[in-house]
């Protein structure tokens, strides 16, 4: 396997469930407890603006509902996608990845970039996505990873984007996932903690794989995945962590 430049400790969505996932206040506040790495999801406006949103629509994350999809940039840009979790995030807006980007760099942070395509549209996002990373961290000393549950948007970001680093992301790995890492060359296999266990890790190792895992809230469970040698562990419990294992950030 290449040598692994990624920290062993991811932050999910920006900042966990500590902030708003997604925006900025999200990196802020990860990078403020010392985490020097985060996963987020980028997915595309009508209009093809790349942006970070989990969900196909806004309803759960932001002040508008619908399909996010559906809607251009413009549209999107004065909303506010931090009053749901408090009053302290009030304001907080959609965040570019555009912006994201800039920030992560300026901060020597390192970006596990989830394509998260709304529904129909996982070629158009990976292909963009991945360009758009590659334009954003040109000369960048480490490269963004790139990840997607979609193999359709991965295809697509390979050929857009073949330096970048690819991984796939499953809930629970079958011998297809296996075959299909290798076709579109991944360096990484992001599965679910109800799925990994030793022989897992062990099995991807055997195949040239990096092994993240997600959701990982509990340090115990942590330790133990870590201790069957999983190269990544991304998080919600950012504060807990943080302090639990700094040698890991
Ligand atoms: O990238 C790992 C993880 O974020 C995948 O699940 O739904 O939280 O994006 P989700
Ligand atoms: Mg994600």
């Amino acid at each position: 396997m290449k040598p692994w430049p990624y920290p062993a400790l991811i932050a999910h969505r920006g900042g966990g469930i500590v902030a708003p996932e997604n925006t900025l206040a999200a990196f802020r506040l990860g990078r403020s407890l010392g985490f020097r790495a985060a996963e987020f999801d980028v997915k595309l406006t009508r209009d093809d603006v790349a942006i970070l949103l989990h969900d196909a629509t806004l309803d759960r994350t932001t002040n508008a509902s619908g399909p996010v999809g559906d809607l251009d940039w413009s549209q999107v840009r004065g909303l506010d996608a931090g009053g749901w979790l408090g009053e302290a995030f009030r304001g907080e807006p959609v965040a570019t990845f555009d912006a994201v980007a800039e920030m992560l760099r300026s901060t020597g942070m390192h970006a596990n970039v989830e394509i998260k395509p709304v529904p129909g549209r996982e070629r158009a996002t990976g292909f963009a996505v991945a360009a758009r990373a590659s334009a954003l961290w040109e000369g960048a000393a480490v490269a963004p990873l790139l990840s997607s549950f979609s193999f359709e948007a991965l295809e697509a970001a390979r050929e857009a984007a073949p330096a970048l680093p690819r991984g796939l992301i499953v809930s629970s790995p079958q011998d297809a996932d296996f075959r299909r890492m290798a076709q579109v060359e991944a360096v990484s296999l992001h599965c679910s903690r109800k799925a990994a266990d030793r022989d897992l890790i062990a099995r991807a190792h055997g195949a040239g794989l990096r092994v993240l895992i997600w959701t990982v809230d509990d340090p115990p469970e942590a330790e133990r995945l870590l201790g069957w040698g999983a190269d990544g562990i991304i998080t919600d419990n950012v504060r807990q962590f943080a302090t639990r294992f700094p040698g890991l950030l």
